[in-house]
């Protein structure tokens, strides 16, 4: 039986707040983040506490909303609102390079602001947060049109694997290649799902293998250099990921570790889909090479970081506990560099750790996303439906009148 009603939402407008689950700590510790201010997103976007390109878009526009309900209702004039909304709205854009959905967001914000000038200041910033909800049911609609496109693409009894979270934490609710994956399982098509566990943010183990198992759909977490080895065995029927940006010519930017698999795809005659909304496809840009990549903290690289609850066995371990968090959070100190923090959260003790596994002061190289050529890609499924190669000028058809973000500019 479908349990499609268990994915999360991801964030969402209550009470003059922006709220989110916090998916940096997800799956082991469940936090809710309350956003007074805008750049309260900004720093949650930052650190991944919200993150997939389609779920940038929306805390993009979400953030734009909330500086006009907070700072932007202070404004006395119409052009120091706007002008003001212009600086908000290219600060959150500038949080990350990589998903041009986040830009999408922030430019939607800025020309609804634009182009409703003459309404007067309080009737302006309503129309604002209205446009921030828009966006955030539109993400829904669009990724649910997608995945009913996408399933079509797949056979009954389809193993699928899948890279990175494009799920419903990626987006508003629903997800992209999750999406799919969700709609497709609904018609009894998918036998079960791998999940690359995608180095080194654990997007995959952390979140996909997540939601899957809410949804009650089968799935096996592998660590990304088993996908060679599966594919090879015939235990893979189709690939599909979700994108950060595509180019015109249908390059495709997406978590590290995805261009390896469309060559891999290509080696074994599996089909490589990519299922993302048109605010993902950026016409701009002719090909992949003008895509900004990207590069995270090292530590990313040579620690991993784990966050989980405690629970005390004791009266003297809650005592102890207790004692250590009494002035808040508690840091334990450790040798070679390995970081513990000890904290209490209502009733519950919480540590959330940085632990390295590289020697100090080793040289890293980490990219967040890599561009997979179209020559191996074999669809790209958007809500307008399936396009297929050559993809210079049919993807620009079948995003023509969606907004996408060379129409906003
Ligand atoms: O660094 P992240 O976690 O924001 O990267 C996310 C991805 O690469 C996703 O695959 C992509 O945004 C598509 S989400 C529907």
């Amino acid at each position: 039986m479908s349990q499609l009603g268990n994915i999360p939402h991801t964030i969402w407008w209550e009470d003059g707040t922006v709220r989110m689950i916090d998916q940096s700590r997800l799956p082991l510790v469940g936090d809710l983040l309350v956003c007074n201010t805008y750049d309260g997103v900004c720093v949650a976007i930052a650190g991944m506490a919200v993150r997939g390109a389609p779920a940038l878009g929306v805390a993009a526009a979400l953030a734009v909303a909330l500086w006009s309900e907070t700072e932007g209702a202070n404004a006395t004039s119409v052009d120091a609102y706007l002008a003001r909304l212009d600086e908000v709205a290219d600060e959150i854009a500038r949080t990350r390079p990589t998903a041009v959905n986040l830009m999408w967001g922030a430019e939607r914000m800025k020309r609804l602001a634009r182009d409703n000038a003459d309404v007067g200041l309080v009737q302006l910033r309503e129309l604002v947060l209205q446009e921030a909800l828009n966006v955030r049911a539109e993400d829904e609609e669009r990724n649910r049109a997608l995945g009913a496109h996408g399933a079509e693409l797949l056979a009954p009894g389809s193993r699928v694997l899948t890279h990175c979270n494009a799920g419903s934490l990626a987006t508003a609710y629903f997800g992209t290649a999750l999406g799919v994956i969700f709609t497709a399982h609904a018609q009894g098509k998918v036998a079960h799902v791998w999940v690359d566990e995608t180095r080194p943010v654990m997007q995959g183990a952390r979140l996909t293998a997540w939601e899957l198992k809410m949804a009650g759909v089968p799935c096996r977490l592998i660590t990304d250099n088993m996908a060679a080895s599966v594919m090879r065995h015939g235990w893979v029927d189709a690939v599909i990921v979700g994108a950060d940006r595509i180019a015109a010519n249908g390059d495709v930017a997406n978590k590290i570790g995805t261009y390896g698999l469309g060559v891999l795809c290509k080696e074994h005659g599996i089909p490589f889909y990519v299922a993302a909304p048109s605010s993902t496809v950026d016409l701009t840009l002719e090909t992949g090479d003008g895509i900004v990549i990207e590069e995270r903290d090292t530590r990313e690289v040579t620690g991993v970081t784990v966050a989980g609850v405690i629970e005390p066995r004791s009266p003297q371990e809650t005592r102890a506990l207790d004692a250590l968090t009494a002035e808040g959070a508690y840091k334990l100190g450790m040798t070679k560099g390995h970081q513990m923090e000890l904290s209490r959260k209502g009733g519950a003790y919480q540590f959330d750790a940085w632990l390295r596994i590289a020697p100090p002061n080793v040289d890293v190289y980490n990219p967040a996303f890599d561009v997979t050529p179209a020559e191996y890609v074999t669809a790209i499924i958007t809500e307008c439906g399936i396009v297929r190669p050559p993809y210079l000028g049919s993807l620009a058809a079948a995003c023509c009148g969606t907004g996408s973000i060379h129409e906003l500019g």
